[in-house]
């Protein structure tokens, strides 16, 4: 039986892959925000996990305004990086699990969540930073993904409860899936910003110390977070947390806090990062 082992939320900045892309991990700007994975990275490379499952949005990178999947699922074998202005990232191509991915597929429709099915898509930064931040820079990624790119971007988007939900219903697809797997999911996006209009560079680290903490002892108490308050106390980017909800789901009710780190600010936004781990793992 496959198993979801553990939960990693990171904010997914897109220069902060810019900076560890050019070589500025050790700048004075930079530097505080790559220490604050070290651990993180030693966590994961012992954990070693067979398979990750990456809740992430798409920035008008694979999907555009033509078609705006609220939850799509990556079941190829492959994704290569999405051009997003400068050249693809010089990352590895994610590899997939199309085994699992469809199986996920199966089990979490029939479970009434209309999930589309993406046999070919794109990655962009949102997928790509947290596995630069947990993985570092290897000649390929050290486990296959399974991308499932988020709505958050075009309104209406899901509800923090419809991702908290699906999170559950994932972990029951998992645990049918019958391999022996090790799974870790991701929550990706957030913390606390705003990108433009007057507001832009609004960081709330009240907000946000309070997520992290809810996220670990009460995460029923984010589900009820609406739209509109995301966007009045963290600002209109912030709604990215919802993805966080869906990590949070697929786990167990009670988890162990493993590591947390926050920093503002990175480019205009808050950082914020959290991992768990299951106590059934
Ligand atoms: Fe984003």
């Amino acid at each position: 039986m496959a198993r979801i082992v553990a939960g990693v939320a990171t904010s997914h900045i897109p220069a902060v892959g810019a900076a560890w892309d050019n070589g500025k991990t050790a700048d004075p700007y930079w530097h505080p925000v790559f220490k604050g994975f070290e651990r993180s990275k030693e966590w994961i490379a012992k954990l070693k996990p067979d398979v990750c499952i990456v809740a992430y949005n798409d920035h008008m990178s694979a999907f555009s305004l033509e078609i705006v999947p609220t939850f799509a699922v990556g079941c190829a074998a492959e994704f290569p990086i999405s051009d997003e202005g400068w050249g693809p990232r010089k990352v590895p191509p994610v590899k997939g699990h199309p085994e699992l991915a469809s199986h996920i597929v199966q089990s979490v429709i029939l479970d009434e969540f209309d999930l589309t099915i993406v046999n070919k898509m794109e990655v962009d930064h949102g997928l790509t930073v947290p596995l630069t931040l947990m993985f570092g820079q290897p000649s390929e990624w050290p486990c296959p993904i399974v991308p499932l790119a988020v709505n958050v971007v075009v309104y209406p988007v899901p509800t923090g409860n419809r991702c908290y939900m699906l999170g559950k219903a994932i972990r029951k697809a998992v645990e049918s899936f019958d391999e022996d797997l090790r799974v870790v999911i991701f929550g990706t996006g957030g913390m606390s910003h705003q990108l433009q209009g007057p507001r832009a560079g609004l960081i709330n680290r009240e907000f946000d110390t309070r997520f992290l903490d809810n996220l670990t002892k009460d995460p029923q108490s984010l589900v009820k977070i609406s739209h509109l308050e995301y966007l009045r106390e963290a600002g209109s980017e912030a709604i990215e947390l919802v993805m966080w909800l869906i990590m949070r789901g697929a786990l167990d009710d009670k988890v162990k806090e493993v590591h947390r780190f926050y920093h503002v600010p990175a480019s205009n936004t808050a950082l914020g990062h959290i991992i768990f781990e299951n106590a059934t793992r």
